[in-house]
């Protein structure tokens, strides 16, 4: 009898989630099914994709340097592709970020971020200073290392031995806050729970990771740039590096292309990923300052970074990056982006009306809505009966649990931006 090797899909429970519907193309915003359907991605497929699927430009770059080159060792080696990136995205970055470490993902960047983080006061010879500061309902990836600075969660329930331990501090998740406390008291609060820690633990505190501006995974939580700033200058004030994990944030998601910029601020570390390529092949970068790098070039091997996958630098990965960069050059990616932020902007206002509507949350071409629910929470029963009630109408949405969020494209239409807030309120007045 012959053996199925079976597909084992991700945040998929075979038992309990319906079968994964089997996609044969896509074009923009849409997914063409294996059944006839059309389907629409809100949300960028897992926040990757900027200038819609299959965009001519990109495969076409990719195309052309798979011709040429497709993989170089990394080590002893470089070429073309890499070096054009490092100076495309030179242009977009604060002038401070001037060194770029290669990875494959958004959670291998990660791990680059923490682990330099920690090599680079080894280096100095304060080998004490090694611990990692992390805000509570923060998301950085899913390999030992980020799932351990990210916040307890369904996703981490089973590891809590593989996790390593990190000073936690409060989000400015103002929604949240306790009863009986203003938004500005609750803000206060959490810049001085973190004054406090970093005053008291300054001599064994490395470094610091926060999403700037919104935490994604944890329900879209934007919260102000206030705090960034503040997170900023007592980083810089205690000898702590703050690492911006930039992973959904950058490309333009914030409105900016990356959400510091929004807030002014230059971390000493920052990890991008997801955009970097529009979306077409997986692509990790860390990026940082001359001064956390520089106690790398040492006389002494041992501080040497011995760090890197075998993907590392993949020219066409880089291919596709400078392809999408090109397109930040040529096509009036940030008017789309405008045009969505503004559409979002409008349509969220509406659904203030709602009882079931605890808020509405924007920045960008990021929307979010975050239903009442009694089991609020990633595991809220409201998740898979809104997922489905989204897909039988066409459209792709994945709620947070009881935070259903917008991400789309920028390639989407005006039109069918209003179709998926459409199909919100369809949901908003009748499932509830
Ligand atoms: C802020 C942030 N960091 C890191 C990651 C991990 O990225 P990846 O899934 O590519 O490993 C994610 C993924 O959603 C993320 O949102």
């Amino acid at each position: 009898m012959t053996q199925f090797l079976r597909i084992w899909h991700p945040f998929t429970n075979s038992a309990l989630d319906p079968a994964p519907i089997p996609v044969e193309r896509a074009e923009g915003v849409w997914l063409y099914t294996k059944d006839g359907r059309k389907i629409m991605d809100a949300i960028s497929s897992w926040w990757v994709n900027l200038h819609g699927h299959a965009n001519p430009r990109i495969a076409m770059a990719i195309a052309e340097q798979a011709r040429k080159m497709e993989h170089v060792i990394f080590a002893g080696f470089t070429h073309g592709p890499a070096e054009k990136l490092a100076q495309g995205l030179r242009k977009w970055l604060a002038p401070e970020l001037t060194q770029l470490f290669f990875s494959d993902d958004g959670s291998t960047a990660v791990e680059v971020a923490l682990k330099v983080s920690v090599q680079h006061f080894s280096n100095k010879g304060r080998a004490k200073k090694k611990e990692i500061v992390a805000l509570e309902h923060g998301y950085h990836g899913d390999s030992a290392g980020a799932m351990s600075v990210s916040d307890d969660s369904p996703f981490t329930e089973a590891f809590r031995s593989m996790r390593y331990a990190v000073h936690r501090v409060p989000s400015p998740y103002l929604y949240r806050r306790p009863a009986g406390t203003t938004e500005e008291e609750y803000l206060e609060h959490c810049v001085r729970a973190l004054a406090n820690l970093l005053e008291e633990k300054s001599e064994t505190i490395a470094c610091m990771i926060l999403e700037p501006l919104v935490q994604g995974a944890g329900g879209m939580i934007v919260y102000p740039a206030e705090f960034l700033k503040k997170a900023r200058e007592l980083c810089t004030r205690h000898d702590v590096l703050l690492i911006a994990d930039e992973v959904m944030t950058g490309f333009g998601r914030t409105g900016k292309m990356f959400a510091c910029d929004l807030a002014g601020v230059v971390p000493d570390l920052m990890c991008l990923s997801k955009g970097i390529t529009g979306g077409f092949l997986p692509m990790g970068v860390t990026l940082c300052t001359d001064r956390v790098e520089g106690v790398f070039r040492s006389e002494n091997r041992m501080h040497t970074f011995y760090h890197g996958h075998s993907y590392t630098g993949n020219a066409l990965a880089c291919a596709a990056a400078n392809a999408s960069l090109q397109i930040f050059e040529d096509e009036p990616v940030f008017d789309r982006i405008a045009g969505i932020a503004k559409i979002n902007e409008e349509r969220l206002r509406e659904f203030r009306k709602y009882s079931v509507v605890g808020e509405t949350r924007q920045i960008g071409t990021i929307g979010a809505i975050e239903l009442r629910a009694e089991d609020a929470g990633y595991l809220s029963g409201m998740r898979p009966k809104l997922y489905q009630f989204f897909l039988e109408r066409g459209v792709l949405l994945r709620p947070l649990g009881n935070v259903v969020y917008v991400m789309p494209p920028y390639v989407i239409s005006a039109d069918e931006l209003h179709r998926v807030y459409d199909v919100i309120t369809e949901a908003v007045e009748t499932v509830f």
